[in-house]
């Protein structure tokens, strides 16, 4: 069983859009997955509650640190993905650090998103897991739009704060819209789709094969 956490300190940066979209690319994939709700909003859940049952199978459990609730792993589950609450920091995120092999960060081309980013990731680099290589970090742009100077910017600052970027997920209203029918990018595959799909692949190489290998952005903008 491979645990995959997505969490940043900041809100509204897609943790709970990255979430579901790579449950419902592993499921495709006939991975077993279970999607761990981890955020209070339980966005989550209502993603699960649409997805209709022709889809391949996501399953759901709520998991509130802190609270009496305890996750309860299918032990069989190829992957736990955890989608963590916004406002978590070096101290918060422990609990669900001791349950992960994969934290993805997602983040947003904007100088106060980086800022917060960055000092999320400092944070994290400082904790032993990581230094050890215990937990792989996967920073990645999210909501990106290539065209835009911040997103240039964006790279750069990763660049130099030897930070590479495993991929950037375009912005673009497939996922919303799909979302909202509990269903993603991966569920079909119109030619658009497939071009956002290549984006997500450094991602689910590393978490799947374990792929070190950054490729070239894929510019599906
Ligand atoms: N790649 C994308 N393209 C278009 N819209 C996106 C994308 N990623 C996220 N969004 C939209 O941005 C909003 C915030 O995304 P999401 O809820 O996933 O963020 P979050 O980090 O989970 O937020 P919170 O901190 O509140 O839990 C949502 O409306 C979502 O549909
Ligand atoms: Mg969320």
């Amino acid at each position: 069983m491979k645990r995959v956490l997505v969490a940043n300190a900041k809100g509204g940066v897609g943790k709970t859009l990255i979430s579901v979209t790579l449950a419902a690319a592993l499921s495709n994939k006939r991975q077993t997955v279970t999607l761990a709700d981890a955020d209070p909003q339980a966005s989550a859940l209502q993603w699960i509650k649409r997805r209709s049952v022709y889809y391949p199978r996501v399953d759901y459990v709520s998991w509130r640190v802190g609270t009496a609730e305890k996750p309860i792993f299918v032990k069989k589950t190829d992957f736990v993905i955890i989608d963590a609450p916004s406002g978590i920091d070096k101290d918060l995120i422990q609990p669900y650090l001791r349950k992960c092999d994969f934290l993805v960060v997602p983040i947003v081309a904007s100088v106060f998103d980086e800022a917060a980013s960055r000092k999320f990731i400092i944070a994290l680099q400082q904790i032993k897991k990581f230094r050890d290589a215990e937990i792989r970090l996967i920073p990645v742009g999210s909501r990106v739009n290539l065209r835009r100077r911040e997103t240039t910017l964006l790279c750069d600052f990763m660049k130099y704060n030897t930070l590479e970027l495993k991929t950037m997920i375009s912005e673009r209203s497939a996922y919303p819209n799909l979302a909202r029918r509990g269903m993603s990018i991966f569920d079909v595959n119109t030619a658009e789709n497939v071009k956002l799909q290549a984006q997500w692949r450094p991602i689910l190489n590393e978490i799947m094969i374990g792929s070190n290998q950054n490729e070239p952005i894929n510019p599906a903008n």
